[in-house]
Protein backbone atom coordinates (compact mmCIF):
# COMPACT_ATOMS: atom_id res chain seq x y z
CA UNK A 1 0.00 0.00 0.00
CA UNK A 2 1.69 3.45 -1.42
CA UNK A 3 1.19 5.91 1.77
CA UNK A 4 -0.58 9.23 0.69
CA UNK A 5 1.58 11.87 -0.95
CA UNK A 6 2.91 14.29 1.64
CA UNK A 7 5.03 17.33 1.38
CA UNK A 8 7.86 15.65 3.34
CA UNK A 9 10.79 14.84 1.52
CA UNK A 10 10.80 11.36 2.41
CA UNK A 11 7.40 10.83 0.90
CA UNK A 12 8.16 12.56 -2.44
CA UNK A 13 11.08 10.10 -2.78
CA UNK A 14 9.55 7.11 -1.50
CA UNK A 15 6.77 7.73 -3.92
CA UNK A 16 9.02 8.19 -6.89
CA UNK A 17 10.96 5.01 -5.99
CA UNK A 18 7.96 2.94 -6.29
CA UNK A 19 5.98 4.68 -8.85
CA UNK A 20 5.94 2.02 -11.89
CA UNK A 21 6.70 3.22 -15.03
CA UNK A 22 8.62 6.36 -16.28
CA UNK A 23 10.03 8.24 -13.85
CA UNK A 24 7.62 10.96 -12.95
CA UNK A 25 9.70 13.47 -10.79
CA UNK A 26 12.62 15.09 -11.61
CA UNK A 27 15.14 13.89 -8.33
CA UNK A 28 18.15 15.53 -9.54
CA UNK A 29 16.19 18.60 -9.78
CA UNK A 30 14.46 18.30 -6.14
CA UNK A 31 18.14 17.68 -5.35
CA UNK A 32 20.03 20.55 -6.91
CA UNK A 33 17.08 22.28 -5.29
CA UNK A 34 17.44 21.17 -1.61
CA UNK A 35 21.13 21.06 -1.91
CA UNK A 36 22.60 24.27 0.35
CA UNK A 37 24.98 26.45 -2.02
CA UNK A 38 28.65 25.70 -1.50
CA UNK A 39 29.61 27.58 1.75
CA UNK A 40 33.33 28.35 0.97
CA UNK A 41 33.81 31.09 3.24
CA UNK A 42 32.71 31.15 7.34
CA UNK A 43 29.71 33.87 7.84
CA UNK A 44 30.09 37.34 6.31
CA UNK A 45 30.97 40.00 9.06
CA UNK A 46 27.55 42.26 8.82
CA UNK A 47 27.75 45.44 6.96
CA UNK A 48 28.87 49.04 7.89
CA UNK A 49 25.31 49.81 7.74
CA UNK A 50 23.58 47.00 9.65
CA UNK A 51 26.59 47.04 12.44
CA UNK A 52 25.85 50.80 13.14
CA UNK A 53 21.82 50.16 13.08
CA UNK A 54 22.71 47.44 15.63
CA UNK A 55 24.69 49.58 17.90
CA UNK A 56 22.34 52.00 17.97
CA UNK A 57 19.56 49.12 19.12
CA UNK A 58 21.66 48.43 21.70
CA UNK A 59 22.88 51.59 22.75
CA UNK A 60 18.74 52.23 23.16
CA UNK A 61 17.58 49.37 24.57
CA UNK A 62 20.62 47.98 27.39
CA UNK A 63 20.33 51.47 28.41
CA UNK A 64 23.32 53.28 27.82
CA UNK A 65 21.66 56.54 27.07
CA UNK A 66 19.63 56.66 30.58
CA UNK A 67 23.24 57.97 32.05
CA UNK A 68 25.50 58.62 29.64
CA UNK A 69 23.36 60.99 27.46
CA UNK A 70 22.57 64.10 29.78
CA UNK A 71 18.64 64.83 30.22
CA UNK A 72 18.16 61.70 28.01
CA UNK A 73 15.35 60.21 30.56
CA UNK A 74 14.22 63.79 31.16
CA UNK A 75 13.36 64.25 27.41
CA UNK A 76 11.36 60.33 27.49
CA UNK A 77 14.62 59.34 25.21
CA UNK A 78 14.04 62.23 22.29
CA UNK A 79 17.25 63.62 23.11
CA UNK A 80 19.01 63.80 19.74
CA UNK A 81 21.50 61.55 18.72
CA UNK A 82 24.06 64.31 17.71
CA UNK A 83 24.06 64.67 21.77
CA UNK A 84 24.00 60.80 22.51
CA UNK A 85 26.92 59.38 25.02
CA UNK A 86 28.73 62.93 25.46
CA UNK A 87 28.75 61.91 29.49
CA UNK A 88 26.49 63.57 32.26
CA UNK A 89 27.84 65.70 34.79
CA UNK A 90 24.75 64.55 36.78
CA UNK A 91 27.24 62.40 39.89
CA UNK A 92 25.64 59.04 41.22
CA UNK A 93 26.67 58.89 45.01
CA UNK A 94 27.18 55.73 47.14
CA UNK A 95 29.57 54.31 49.36
CA UNK A 96 31.83 53.96 46.06
CA UNK A 97 32.40 57.72 46.27
CA UNK A 98 31.13 59.37 43.06
CA UNK A 99 30.72 58.50 39.89
CA UNK A 100 30.04 60.50 36.60
CA UNK A 101 29.00 58.74 33.18
CA UNK A 102 32.04 58.76 30.66
CA UNK A 103 31.69 60.59 27.57
CA UNK A 104 31.75 57.65 25.44
CA UNK A 105 32.25 59.59 22.35
CA UNK A 106 35.76 60.57 23.48
CA UNK A 107 36.35 57.38 24.91
CA UNK A 108 36.07 55.33 21.51
CA UNK A 109 38.22 57.87 19.82
CA UNK A 110 41.18 56.85 22.26
CA UNK A 111 41.30 53.43 20.87
CA UNK A 112 41.05 51.25 17.83
CA UNK A 113 38.30 48.47 17.36
CA UNK A 114 40.31 45.61 18.33
CA UNK A 115 41.48 47.90 21.30
CA UNK A 116 37.62 48.73 22.28
CA UNK A 117 36.78 44.66 22.08
CA UNK A 118 39.81 43.73 24.69
CA UNK A 119 38.76 46.84 26.96
CA UNK A 120 34.63 45.91 26.83
CA UNK A 121 34.90 42.31 27.12
CA UNK A 122 37.21 43.14 30.60
CA UNK A 123 35.51 46.30 31.64
CA UNK A 124 35.37 47.00 35.05
CA UNK A 125 34.00 49.98 36.66
CA UNK A 126 32.53 51.47 39.77
CA UNK A 127 28.62 51.38 40.64
CA UNK A 128 26.23 52.22 39.24
CA UNK A 129 27.61 51.82 35.77
CA UNK A 130 26.48 48.23 34.73
CA UNK A 131 29.95 46.91 33.66
CA UNK A 132 28.73 43.65 33.71
CA UNK A 133 26.15 43.80 30.87
CA UNK A 134 28.67 45.41 28.83
CA UNK A 135 31.10 41.84 29.70
CA UNK A 136 27.95 39.82 28.81
CA UNK A 137 27.89 41.20 25.29
CA UNK A 138 28.83 39.03 22.17
CA UNK A 139 31.48 40.66 20.55
CA UNK A 140 29.45 41.02 17.80
CA UNK A 141 27.36 43.38 19.96
CA UNK A 142 30.74 44.81 21.65
CA UNK A 143 31.57 45.69 17.76
CA UNK A 144 28.61 46.95 17.05
CA UNK A 145 28.30 49.24 19.69
CA UNK A 146 31.79 50.85 18.60
CA UNK A 147 31.17 51.19 15.08
CA UNK A 148 27.94 52.95 16.16
CA UNK A 149 29.25 55.42 18.79
CA UNK A 150 32.87 55.62 16.33
CA UNK A 151 30.70 56.78 13.85
CA UNK A 152 28.87 60.01 15.82
CA UNK A 153 32.80 61.10 15.85
CA UNK A 154 33.38 63.11 19.34
CA UNK A 155 31.95 65.55 20.47
CA UNK A 156 31.41 66.94 24.42
CA UNK A 157 33.78 67.37 27.45
CA UNK A 158 34.94 64.72 29.44
CA UNK A 159 32.53 64.15 32.24
CA UNK A 160 33.68 65.64 36.35
CA UNK A 161 36.19 63.30 37.76
CA UNK A 162 35.26 60.85 40.16
CA UNK A 163 35.15 61.61 43.94
CA UNK A 164 36.66 59.09 46.68
CA UNK A 165 34.06 58.66 49.35
CA UNK A 166 33.55 61.55 52.05
CA UNK A 167 34.18 63.98 49.72
CA UNK A 168 30.98 65.96 49.11
CA UNK A 169 29.50 66.27 45.04
CA UNK A 170 28.77 69.43 44.10
CA UNK A 171 24.90 69.57 43.17
CA UNK A 172 22.99 68.36 41.39
CA UNK A 173 24.13 64.33 41.99
CA UNK A 174 21.94 61.32 42.90
CA UNK A 175 22.53 59.55 46.24
CA UNK A 176 22.09 56.13 46.58
CA UNK A 177 20.80 55.57 50.48
CA UNK A 178 19.32 52.61 52.04
CA UNK A 179 16.10 53.30 54.37
CA UNK A 180 16.88 53.13 58.24
CA UNK A 181 16.26 49.58 59.14
CA UNK A 182 12.38 48.79 60.38
CA UNK A 183 12.02 49.33 64.25
CA UNK A 184 12.64 45.90 65.48
CA UNK A 185 8.44 44.42 66.75
CA UNK A 186 7.10 44.59 69.42
CA UNK A 187 6.43 41.36 71.42
CA UNK A 188 2.74 40.49 70.21
CA UNK A 189 0.43 39.96 73.25
CA UNK A 190 -0.26 36.57 73.82
C1 LIG B 1 23.04 53.39 35.75
C2 LIG B 1 23.81 54.30 34.93
C3 LIG B 1 24.64 53.73 33.78
C4 LIG B 1 24.21 52.93 32.73
C5 LIG B 1 22.82 52.38 32.49
C6 LIG B 1 25.36 52.74 31.88
N1 LIG B 1 26.46 53.37 32.39
FE1 LIG B 1 28.36 53.26 31.68
N2 LIG B 1 29.03 54.32 33.29
C7 LIG B 1 28.22 54.86 34.29
C8 LIG B 1 29.07 55.51 35.27
C9 LIG B 1 28.59 56.25 36.51
C10 LIG B 1 30.40 55.33 34.84
C11 LIG B 1 31.69 55.77 35.56
C12 LIG B 1 32.13 54.61 36.44
C13 LIG B 1 33.40 54.90 37.20
O1 LIG B 1 33.79 56.07 37.38
O2 LIG B 1 34.06 53.92 37.64
C14 LIG B 1 30.33 54.56 33.60
C15 LIG B 1 31.44 54.15 32.88
C16 LIG B 1 31.38 53.50 31.67
C17 LIG B 1 32.54 53.11 30.90
C18 LIG B 1 33.98 53.33 31.31
C19 LIG B 1 34.44 54.62 30.74
C20 LIG B 1 35.76 55.07 31.28
O3 LIG B 1 36.32 56.02 30.72
O4 LIG B 1 36.25 54.52 32.28
C21 LIG B 1 32.08 52.54 29.75
C22 LIG B 1 32.92 51.99 28.59
C23 LIG B 1 30.65 52.54 29.80
N3 LIG B 1 30.26 53.13 31.00
C24 LIG B 1 29.83 52.07 28.80
C25 LIG B 1 28.45 51.90 28.95
C26 LIG B 1 27.62 51.24 27.98
C27 LIG B 1 28.10 50.68 26.65
C28 LIG B 1 26.35 51.21 28.50
C29 LIG B 1 25.13 50.56 27.91
C30 LIG B 1 25.23 49.14 27.75
C31 LIG B 1 26.41 51.86 29.82
N4 LIG B 1 27.68 52.28 30.02
C32 LIG B 1 25.34 52.02 30.67
C33 LIG B 1 26.86 54.79 34.36
C34 LIG B 1 26.05 53.99 33.55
Amino acid sequence: MHARPTLSLLAVSTLAACAPGPQTVDTAALAANLTPAPTSAPAAMPSEAKLRARGEYLTRIAGCNDCHTPGYAESGGQTPQHDWLTGSPLGWSGPWGTTYPANLRLKVQEMDEAAWLEYSAELHTRPPMPDFAVRAMDESDRRALYRFIHALGPAGQPAPAYLPPGQVPQRPYVQWVLPPAPAPQAPSAG
